[in-house]
């Protein structure tokens, strides 16, 4: 099974909707594998976004991502990732399709609620600077059995 990783972003800590975002997830017969309540270090923030550091929008990204606390995930599931991509929605919430999770729970860009890893490769090198491997957990859910083909 694949796995992606998975961020709610300090905005969507302080609003509340941890929860209506894990429902989501859930819901669609995604499978939580990890988590972590923390406050990202700069080390962290520099590493994640490496590919954005010199942007111009990295300083106030990171000031975005480091304001609070964020959950920090990791989601397994056939083609988790690029499903998760498609629940996620469009990287500007205000052109976010409805029905995605920006779409429907965010305004701007720059406070646009969630992370996901966008292909394999940047899932694998995420869920390495977030997690060990010990704390992957292997479990089976019980309606594994019933959501696939
Ligand atoms: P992530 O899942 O967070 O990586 O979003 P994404 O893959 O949809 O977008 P991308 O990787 O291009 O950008 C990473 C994050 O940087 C976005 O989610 C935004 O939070 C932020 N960002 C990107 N472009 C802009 C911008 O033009 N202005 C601001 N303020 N933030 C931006
Ligand atoms: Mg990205």
């Amino acid at each position: 099974m694949e796995r992606t990783f998975v961020m709610i972003k300090p905005d969507g800590v302080q609003r509340g909707i941890v929860g209506a975002v894990i429902s989501r997830l859930e819901a669609k017969g995604l499978k939580m594998v990890a988590a972590q309540f923390t406050v990202l270090s700069e080390e962290k923030v520099m590493e994640h976004y490496a590919e954005h550091v010199e942007k111009p929008f990295f300083p106030s990204l990171k000031a975005y991502v480091m304001s609070g606390p964020v959950l920090t995930m990791v989601w397994e599931g056939k083609d988790a990732i690029a499903i998760v991509r498609r629940l996620v929605g469009a990287t500007n919430p205000a052109e976010a399709a409805p029905g995605t999770i920006r779409g429907d729970m965010g305004m701007e860009t720059g406070k646009n609620v969630i992370h996901a890893s966008d292909a394999p490769e940047s899932a694998a090198r995420e869920i390495g600077i977030h997690f060990t491997k010990d704390e992957l957990v292997a479990y089976t859910r019980i309606d594994e059995a019933v959501l696939y083909e």
